[in-house]
């Protein structure tokens, strides 16, 4: 079974305050996409990847990626995955979005080896307990429940599909606009998702204070 990387890369990342889309930011000497695209490449089982662009007109520079084919992301997330999704020949396919630059390629191979394990997953999905306490909290800053930590988890990518069950989810148009993962649709369809422990080190990078967080771990690896 082959399976193909999709690589999230359109996003603005207003909340990184940088001057080019996230994707492209410098991280550790490198664009940050980069750090996610040579995982792709060293994980055997993945034979190609497609990688959502952001828009033509969008603020500050964006590099071209040798060596992948690139569609045009869209206004979401889901619809920028559903460019690239149009375009995907494998049975299986990872989607993985290019603000996790520090995934391994071993997490890739562990995903699709699950995928192939078991049949009747629709998904596996990258993901990591919760540590903290959380809570429920209304609008005026009032707590409304705790919630049991001993069943949460915190959703990373790469996340893992049968590339038809993640297509009939992203047929449902209507909730692309508000879905923050791909699960999530396939998820609504029915479909078995199940959740592959992963490092928390595979952190998204959001604010300036995970580049700097981002930024140490990947030199440590580097031994730089
Ligand atoms: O904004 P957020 O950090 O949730 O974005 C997650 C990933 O999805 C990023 O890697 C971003 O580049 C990508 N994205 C996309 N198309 C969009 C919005 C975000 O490919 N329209």
């Amino acid at each position: 079974v082959s399976a193909t990387a999709i690589l999230a890369a359109a996003g603005s990342g207003e909340r990184l305050g940088a001057d080019a889309p996230k994707a492209f930011v410098e991280l550790a000497g490198r664009p940050m996409l980069e750090w996610s695209l040579a995982a792709i490449e060293a994980a055997r089982s993945i034979e190609e990847v497609i990688v959502t662009m952001p828009p033509n007109g969008t603020t500050g520079t964006v590099p071209s990626v040798p060596g992948a084919t690139t569609v045009a992301g869209g206004p979401s997330r889901s619809e920028s995955v559903a460019n690239a999704l149009a375009r995907v020949e494998t049975e299986l396919v990872l989607v993985h979005d290019a603000a996790r630059p520090l995934v391994t390629p071993e997490l890739f191979d562990a995903i699709v080896a699950e995928l192939e394990a078991d049949p009747e997953a629709a998904g596996v999905i990258a993901a990591t307990p919760v540590v903290d306490t959380t809570k429920e909290v209304l609008r005026d800053r009032e707590v409304h429940r705790t919630l049991d930590r001993s069943s949460l988890w915190s959703i990373q990518t790469p996340q893992g599909f049968r590339t038809e069950a993640l297509r009939a989810a992203l047929d449902s148009t209507e909730l692309l606009a508000l879905a923050s993962d791909d699960a999530m649709l396939v998820e609504r369809m029915g479909g078995r998702v199940l959740v592959h422990e992963a490092s928390p080190e595979n952190l998204k990078v959001t604010t300036p204070l995970d580049l700097r967080v981002a930024t140490e771990l990947l030199r440590g690896r580097s031994g730089s």
